[in-house]
């Protein structure tokens, strides 16, 4: 049997929504009718002031960097332990990514750190939900508070997860989600941003840099007479036809969800026990306040020599088991800005010692039998 790492899942009403879109709407170009119902959905549900589909999750995290007017010397604090997209949409808004350390405990941003960090410059805290687990948003807004700070929620991997009863991506003044095939619900390609205050001018600011600069959403409001070049901007609108297919997948968000628990409660039920050898340091776990959306199970290892020979293990018995990030300041960019190898030493070590499990929606009993058996297996002799 082969396991992968991940898998698309499709609900079986994609391609009906797609031919809807050739057949009846014949409007494929963005913001048609699907991008309306994708967009009131994710209103409605997250109970969110404004929903802006875009391209992918990066272009989420580009529009939210370029609505909040960052000058060259601003400084945006964020996790080096995430992906590149988060420091990308600093740098491509002519600012300057600070990196921080991590919790333990989560994988997220610390606030301790965050603390240490700040300086007259900083203009924005960039937080993600690692595997779709919440940051520790309390002490988050209260240092965004306390010093006049904006916070963008990295929620790529957070669609439908909760802190505190609240839906990730919310919580701050903007949140960003990402429609990859390697998330919960998927478009392909795909993100949207959220706009969490109702504020009319930061809302007309990205319908128009998301309209390639110009006030054509106004005009196709009817309350301009013509369109043109207002203001800087690019092209973040997604397809209709990706976002029919999106719609399907949204409709069942909480069906999804419910289908991941069960694979992430079987491995939680079956690994606890390693949790009292020496060589496993922690693994994925439930909090009443930290609802997760099930997007991934990890492991962190007590020496990198476990981790590696588990990874080794379960490819040879056909299963894709996965390590990342390459912490942001130890990368090639990362060095490029100036960042050297022991600035966060924490995080290099999570790096070191992180395994992801597969999991996907539809992954069959018979695979999360083969996965669990060769884990156990792996472990035992470890
Ligand atoms: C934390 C984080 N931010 C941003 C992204 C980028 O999203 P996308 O692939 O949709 O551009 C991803 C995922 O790939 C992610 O995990």
């Amino acid at each position: 049997m082969e396991v992968p790492f991940n898998r698309e899942y499709y609900t079986g009403q994609e391609d009906i929504y797609i031919k809807d879109v050739i057949k009846n709407q014949r409007h494929t170009k963005g913001d048609g009718y699907y991008t309306e119902q994708v967009s009131a959905l994710l209103e409605n549900k997250l109970d969110t002031n404004k929903v802006f589909m875009t391209t992918s999750g990066t272009h989420a995290l580009e529009l939210s960097t370029a609505i909040i007017d960052l000058e060259p010397y601003s400084e945006v604090i964020m996790p080096s332990f995430t992906f590149p997209s988060t420091a990308n949409a600093v740098l491509n808004s002519q600012a300057k990514p600070i990196f921080v350390e991590i919790e333990g405990e989560t994988l997220n941003i610390d606030p301790q750190d965050i603390k240490a960090k700040i300086t007259k410059n900083t203009k924005a805290i960039m937080p993600i939900h690692y595997a779709g687990i919440a940051a520790n948003m309390d002490q988050i807004i209260k240092i965004a508070r306390k010093h006049n700070l904006t916070i963008i929620e990295d929620a790529a991997q957070a669609v439908n997860s909760k802190y505190k009863g609240k839906y990730l991506g919310t919580i701050g003044k903007l949140g960003c989600f990402s429609f990859h095939s390697t998330k919960n619900y998927i478009s392909g390609e795909g993100g949207a941003l959220l706009i969490n205050q109702d504020d009319p001018k930061l809302i007309e600011r990205a319908s128009i840099l998301r309209e390639k600069g110009t006030n054509r959403s106004s005009f196709l409001r009817g309350e301009v007479d013509k369109y043109s070049w207002v203001d800087r901007g690019s092209s973040y609108l997604p397809s209709d036809l990706l976002m029919a297919f999106l719609y399907a997948q949204l409709e069942k968000m909480d069906e999804i969800k419910n289908l991941r628990e069960k694979i992430y409660m079987r491995y939680l039920d079956e690994f606890n026990v390693f949790l009292e050898y020496d060589f496993i340091t922690s693994m994925s776990n439930l909090t009443k306040d930290r609802e997760t959306n099930f997007n991934s199970f990890y492991f962190i290892f007590n020496g990198k020599q476990y981790r590696d020979r588990a990874i080794r293990e379960l490819k040879k018995r056909n299963i894709t088991a996965a390590f990342h990030y390459i912490p942001l300041h130890i990368s090639k960019m990362g060095k490029k800005i100036g960042y050297n190898k022991g600035d966060l030493p924490f995080t290099e070590n999570i790096a070191e010692n992180i395994m992801r499990l597969p999991l996907y929606t539809d992954m069959t009993e018979q695979e999360l039998n083969y996965v669990v058996k060769n884990v156990k297996e792996i472990f035992r002799e470890l």
